[in-house]
């Protein structure tokens, strides 16, 4: 089975991050989003990847280089204007050829093994697999109506009116049919070749697909707060690890992970927390559920359920929660720091005075 791994897309959703660089590389935890999603695929062993690329394939490329640092090999397949997740399989048909793939898209992440959900699969009896969850907001997604036997009858993009809570998760498997079905379908309202509609024209053609409903979590990243909730739960995994240097002024509570090179003074440090690379905090409280990305300071700040991209400043901040940070992004309190909790979206380079 070969993999599809969909890291094109405009990210309008995450604006102003997306400006500037691809939400597929927004980290988790410190790590890229994309980084995961290849780890789950080549844990299942398939390893002959391709990634859509569109305007920011540059930076892609960059973050994962030809695949050797996983044991794949990547093929970069350009998809030149984001026209639907149909789109890109009917630019990848010369990668994927006859075989049976998963395609994943590379701004999503969920909680059960991909072992199950691959397991029997070989594109032949059943055209398509996929993956449903029960979301409490079933109009953001695609969605699956279920007949009376179980088996999917419909599927519709981002209803309305939602026929179930059923969402169609950033996953699914395909035989060659697939194909023919992207081929055979024409742009919704939106502009774009949806996959729902490539995956109802195969049900319409008498296909078999099959479906597992997910029974842990499941985040489509692509926006602030299920990226925040996405950290946290990725957050809850971790192993405390201390590598870089924690004065005698600083206590660590919970499960708390500093990374060669980090500096921590005279500071509260609360988990689950990462502190990354050549971060330094000082006359702070951090944590829990916070992501310090490299090279990040944190002075005089009280710090909690954020990220913080590389190089990014945070100083003279009563309190800044469920905020997301640029690289290179600051947010300042100044000389009169204010009592009010701060909560940001912050583009890379931005920067934010909350003096008052
Ligand atoms: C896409 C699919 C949608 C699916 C979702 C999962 O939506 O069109 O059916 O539920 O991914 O993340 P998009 O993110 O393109 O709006």
């Amino acid at each position: 089975m070969k993999g599809l791994i969909l890291a094109g897309g405009s990210g309008r959703r995450l604006r102003p991050l997306t400006h500037t660089s691809a939400k597929q590389l927004v980290p988790i935890a410190n790590r890229p989003i994309l980084h995961y999603v290849i780890d789950d695929l080549v844990g299942v062993g398939i390893t002959d990847l391709g990634i859509v690329v569109g305007d920011t394939a540059d930076e892609i490329k960059a973050s994962v280089g030809d695949g050797s640092a996983w044991g794949a090999t990547v093929t970069y397949i350009t998809q030149k204007a984001p026209l639907g997740l149909a789109h890109a399989v009917l630019v990848a048909e010369p990668f994927l050829g006859e075989e049976p793939f998963a395609m994943y898209l590379g701004d999503n992440m969920f909680e059960d093994p991909l072992d199950a959900v691959v397991a029997g699969f070989d594109g032949r009896g059943a055209t398509a697999r996929l993956l449903l969850a029960k979301v409490e907001d079933p109009s953001a997604f695609g969605v699956a109506e279920l007949g009376s036997g179980g088996a999917i009858t419909a599927l519709v993009e981002k209803p309305e009116h939602p026929p179930s809570d059923l969402a169609l998760v950033g996953v699914y498997l395909f035989g060659p049919r697939i194909h023919e079905a992207v081929r055979a379908i024409q742009p919704s309202a939106r502009g774009e070749l949806e996959i729902t509609d490539a995956v109802q024209w195969l049900i319409d053609q008498g296909g078999v697909v099959e479906h597992r409903v997910l029974d842990g979590w499941w985040i489509d990243t692509g926006k602030k707060d299920p990226l925040l909730r996405c950290n946290e739960l990725v957050l809850d995994t971790i192993l405390p690890l201390v590598g870089g240097t924690v004065d005698g002024r600083s206590t660590l509570d919970g499960p708390v992970r500093v990374d060669e090179g980090a500096e921590v003074v005279d500071s509260t440090l609360v988990g689950p927390l990462v502190v990354g690379p050549g971060a330094r905090i000082s006359a702070s409280t951090v944590g829990p559920y916070v992501s310090v990305g490299a090279d990040c300071r944190i002075d005089r700040s009280t710090v909690e359920k954020s990220v913080l991209m590389e190089g990014s400043r945070v100083v003279d901040v009563g309190l800044m929660t469920s905020s997301v940070l640029g690289r290179q992004a600051a947010v300042d309190g100044g000389a009169s720091p204010g009592n009010q909790p701060v909560s940001v979206l912050l583009g890379d380079h931005s920067v934010v005075d909350v003096g008052q």
